[in-house]
């Protein structure tokens, strides 16, 4: 398609996992956090974990491909569709192509991705159509990303990368890096994945707020991001997931309360055999909406300890912490 295209521009971005998790969402539409959250971009440390995503022109109709899958056309507000037509009379205006004969159209792929692919095909999307905007990167990148948000809330961990926090204050949101993905090189995670179909995050988002705990959560996770910023700027990555692994604990008591259940019994088995490996070494682990435990280790015990976890889920794949999403080809 890309010899049929006018112009194109071709980008990569991560996905996710929370380090201090999100739950709750102000309504449907708009899906802005009701609290401060933080989380990490990731990728492979020996295979390919990423979204790639073409935003190219064409004569014609618009079309788009979801993980190379052709999406039906719809001007939903969530729609890739409708974000991208927000933009296309400045985008095809710098190109002097007329919108009348002329359209935006996308085409993306997830690799190898465990969970958390909503916010890296959002960040891939947006970062594309950054791009390909007039003004570039000059746009109100707090404005955007919230525009991005309803495709995915938590595209700001993808957009940036490395360790981010969300921020929500006042009537505000937005993300920004507090580490780059380099201060996490002596660290691995591993993905420990069950083959097992997740639960929508949205079951999460809308019991979470049922429980009489949620008010003080919503504070605690402010003091967290202070707490956790304090760690980033002193590099003690331990100690941030070590306060993430205390994070997990708290969210999933709190939804389990109003019966939303991740933890299956297998998870709870990896999380047991972590737990016991923390009596002779360091070790912590996270779990999000997805059916996988991320267990962050020392990149020197990384294969014992995965020697070790092997066996008690579908397949443990190691991960390093990812950058932001980013362009990787362009026609102009
Ligand atoms: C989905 O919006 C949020 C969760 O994955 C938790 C997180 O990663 O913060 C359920």
């Amino acid at each position: 398609m890309q010899s049929e295209a006018l112009e194109f521009v071709e980008s990569v971005a991560y996905p996710t996992f929370g380090t201090i998790l999100l739950g709750g969402l102000s309504d449907s539409r708009n899906r802005i956090p009701l609290h401060t959250s933080a989380g990490l971009a990731y990728t492979g440390l020996e295979s390919k974990i990423e979204t790639r995503t073409m935003i190219y022109i064409v004569k014609g109709e618009p079309v788009g491909y979801f993980n190379r899958q052709k999406m039906e056309y719809s001007e939903e507000y969530r729609s890739p569709f409708a974000v991208m037509k927000e933009m296309s009379l400045n985008i095809l205006g710098r190109f002097n192509l007329n919108p009348a004969e002329n359209s935006l159209c996308f085409d993306s792929e997830n690799i190898g991705i465990l969970s958390g692919s909503s916010d890296s095909g959002a960040a891939a999307l947006g970062r594309a159509l950054i791009e390909m905007n007039p003004g570039g990167k000059d746009i109100d990148m707090e404005k955007f990303e919230n525009r991005l948000r309803v495709v995915s809330e938590s595209v700001g961990r993808s957009l940036y990368g490395g360790l981010t926090i969300t921020e929500r204050t006042g009537s505000r949101c937005f993300t920004r890096q507090i580490l780059s993905p380099e201060a996490f090189s002596d660290f691995v995670v591993l993905g420990c994945r069950f083959n097992e179909t997740r639960k929508p995050s949205d079951a999460i988002h809308t019991n979470i707020v049922k429980s009489s705990e949620y008010e003080a959560r919503v504070k605690r996770t402010a003091d967290k991001a202070v707490e956790m910023e304090k760690l980033a700027k002193n590099s003690k990555i331990q100690e941030i997931f070590e306060l993430s692994m205390h994070d997990t604990d708290e969210y999933h008591r709190l939804i389990e309360s109003v019966g939303v259940k991740i933890i299956n019994k297998g998870m709870a088995e990896v999380i047991n055999s972590v737990n016991q490996y923390r009596r002779e070494s360091w070790a912590s682990y996270i779990v999000t909406g997805g059916t996988n435990v991320f267990v962050p280790v020392h990149r020197s015990e990384y294969l014992s300890l995965r020697e070790r976890l092997s066996g008690l889920c579908d397949e443990i794949v190691p991960l390093k912490i990812a950058e932001g999403a980013r362009i990787i080809g362009k026609s102009f």
